[in-house]
């Protein structure tokens, strides 16, 4: 049973230890926001392995010994009756050397535009053994008490660059047709589903990378009907890479809720349930996006960094007490320069909003 149909979107927050553990101010993070009543959380990208890194002090999932910190923090979710999930990730070249400490790698010697580090071809053994590392990372979720995974096939990651033809430009069973750009991530999907089959497995996948001879929804529509065939159970609608500027993380300039045309598309390509959201500020347009059947959640991101409480608010017809997000970014510029995430309408962040609430 889920509560309502509000998934937290995963967010990068920084709070991490600089060896990728989890930190009693993340605890206390994830906490409010399970309290304010969300129905599921996503926590934010933990990588897979030392390579995949995008930021230092990003979360790991690939050893045995975190699995008692995310223990910690699935627990601290779950009192509250909110689902936990958590999301498994690999930057592939969107990230630098200077975090890793190796080369970038990715599908083929092709630099993001962004970053300007060449990677390094990973061979097909490579990718077995990062395939097997996503395994075991779903396999340490579920050891340490998450409902549920979400594999991070958008944004312009490792997944989705295997996937789109302008960052894979591979000859072997990797590249060329779809059915090869998309058997990196069938792969993982299946082998999740094979040795973890209780787990709920989510793949957030960009149904338009918005970047010229990117991943287009013709393709992408397909992707979502495999991935439905191989196991996934739930769908989450993204889309946009670094490359593409910020339409992954919209500046205010974006109207409210101005990609659901997506999840709309998804919505009527498959049979389990799909996310949808992005730019979703006020509760009206969430319940519009539901009543009309454009997606069966709503994921809610920066909104709730911005006010943790906005599920009960909304619930509780409270919505003019909502504290919204101005989309002024902020939150991504730290994070993009490696420190942890702060907000500028909500300075109570991580210390006050623990505050006992009544609802
Ligand atoms: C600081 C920050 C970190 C983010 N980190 C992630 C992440 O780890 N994984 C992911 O899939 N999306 C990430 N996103 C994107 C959000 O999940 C969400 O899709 C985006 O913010 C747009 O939705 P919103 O308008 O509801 O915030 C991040 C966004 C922000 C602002
Ligand atoms: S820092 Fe700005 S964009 Fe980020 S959550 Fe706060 S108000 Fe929204």
């Amino acid at each position: 049973m889920i509560k309502n149909r509000l998934v937290m979107a995963p967010m990068l927050v920084g709070y991490g230890s600089s060896d990728g553990e989890v930190s009693p101010s993340m605890v206390d993070y994830y906490e409010a926001r399970a309290r304010g009543g969300v129905g599921i959380i996503i926590v934010e990208a933990a990588c897979v392995n030392q390579e995949g890194l995008e930021t230092y002090s990003q979360l790991r999932i690939n050893h045995p010994r975190y699995i008692s910190g995310l223990e910690k923090l699935s627990r601290s979710i779950k009192n509250y009756g909110c689902r936990a999930f958590i999301q498994i990730f690999h930057a592939g070249r969107q990230t630098s050397q200077l975090i890793t400490g190796t080369q970038v790698v990715g599908p083929s010697p092709l630099a993001c535009p962004m970053t300007r580090e060449m990677p390094r071809q990973l061979s097909v053994a490579e990718i077995e053994k990062i395939t097997d590392e996503f395994v075991s990372a779903a396999q340490y979720a579920a050891m340490a008490g998450f409902d549920g995974v979400e594999i991070h096939a958008a944004h312009g990651y490792l997944i989705n660059q295997f996937l789109s033809p302008h960052s894979n430009q591979r000859q072997d069973e990797y590249g060329g047709s779809l059915e090869n750009r998309m058997r990196f991530l069938l792969n993982i999907v299946r082998r999740i589903k094979k040795s973890l089959p209780q787990l709920i497995l989510s793949v957030r996948l960009n149904i338009d990378d918005f970047v010229p001879g990117g991943l287009l929804p013709v393709e992408s529509l397909v992707v979502c009907q495999e991935l439905e065939k191989n196991g996934a159970n739930l769908i989450h609608c993204s889309c946009g890479t670094y490359q593409s500027g910020l339409t992954s993380i919209e500046p205010a300039s974006y109207p409210e809720g101005w990609r659901m045309y997506l999840a709309e598309q998804v919505k009527k390509t498959v049979n389990i349930p799909v996310v949808g959201g992005g730019m979703i500020r006020n509760p009206h347009m969430a319940e519009e996006v539901i009543a009309s059947g454009q997606a069966d959640f709503i994921f809610l991101g920066r909104s709730l960094m911005a006010d943790p409480l906005w599920p009960v608010k909304a619930r509780d017809g409270q919505e003019e007490d909502i504290r919204p997000c101005i989309s002024c970014n902020n939150c991504f510029a730290s994070n993009s320069r490696g420190m942890s995430v702060s907000c500028t309408v909500n300075p109570g962040w991580g210390t006050r909003e623990n505050r006992p609430i009544h609802h």
